[in-house]
């Protein structure tokens, strides 16, 4: 089936491990071009899964959209042009340059000097230049994670999949993350949906955001909208408040968990 609608439009998706299923039937949208949205839920929520139902992995049934096109009924290799996801965990590096490695996420896409070219600057972007010479075996966590997210960006894929990819990066890292996502929206038009556990960040980066729980959309909406003391007792079951700081920036003051 098709449709007119322009954007990211997710129809009644469903995703199961063997007969466990995990979303049910998961509506949203049409995204428009250019937009950020980030995923909130707790964990085991369902946010990993849903990802990879819309990247097309695993078992999945329902209706992903892109300008209209399901994208199920293209070939891998066009629907890898599109949707780019980046998973929660990378897997153990090889003994390759980080440069190397960015360069081959985009062998196929581009030639060799393009692809050094978009490599460095991807790195540049994330302030990630001082690892490309690194090997990619040798680098840490959080290292590793930004290497992932320039083979992700370097792609220039219109719909950006980032599994919670702040979650290693110290403080500094993470803004220039959440700037970079900000910058492809805006200059390049890519839809970027991030799952993150940084309600803050959530709330500075995101135009909107999501909300997951037990494998079903419970809100979605302007920050400012969705992001409210009641949200964070049955979402996240924590006694918080939601106040704007001297900066006029909304931040969340966490005063306890609740009995659940
Ligand atoms: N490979 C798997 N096989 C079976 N169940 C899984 C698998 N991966 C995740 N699950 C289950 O699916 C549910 C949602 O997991 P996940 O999508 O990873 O949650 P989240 O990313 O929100 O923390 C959990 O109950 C988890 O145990
Ligand atoms: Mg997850």
């Amino acid at each position: 089936m098709t449709s007119e609608v322009n954007g990211l439009l997710i129809r009644k998706l469903a995703v199961a491990y063997g007969r466990k299923k995990v979303v049910r039937s998961f509506s949203l949208g049409p995204v428009p071009r250019g937009a950020v949205l980030a995923l909130l839920g707790p964990n085991a929520a369902g946010k990993s899964t849903l990802l990879r139902g819309i990247a097309g992995l695993g078992s999945a049934s329902g209706e992903v959209l892109f300008d209209g096109i399901d994208l199920a009924r293209l070939s891998r290799v066009e629907r890898a042009k599109k949707i780019v996801y980046m998973p929660q965990s990378q897997p153990p590096g090889i003994a390759l340059p980080v440069i190397e490695a960015v360069m081959s996420a985009c062998s196929g896409l581009m030639g060799r000097e393009a692809a050094m070219r978009q490599g460095y600057d991807a790195l540049a972007q994330l302030g990630a230049s001082d690892l490309s010479m690194q090997l990619l075996s040798e680098l840490s966590g959080g290292q590793r994670q930004m290497v992932a997210l320039a083979q992700a960006i370097v792609r220039r894929p219109d719909v950006l999949l980032l599994d919670e990819p702040t979650s290693a990066l110290d403080l500094r890292h993470q803004i220039r993350v959440m700037e970079c996502a900000t910058v492809l929206a805006r200059e390049q038009g890519t839809i970027v949906l991030a799952v993150l556990h940084d309600v803050p960040l959530a709330l500075r980066y995101a135009d909107t955001v999501a909300v997951l729980k037990g494998g079903d959309l419970m809100a979605h909406g302007e920050p400012e909208m969705i992001v409210t003391p009641q949200m964070l007792a049955d979402i996240y079951g924590i006694e918080a408040r939601v106040e704007r700081c001297s900066h006029g920036r909304i931040q969340i003051m966490v005063d306890g968990t609740l009995a659940q």
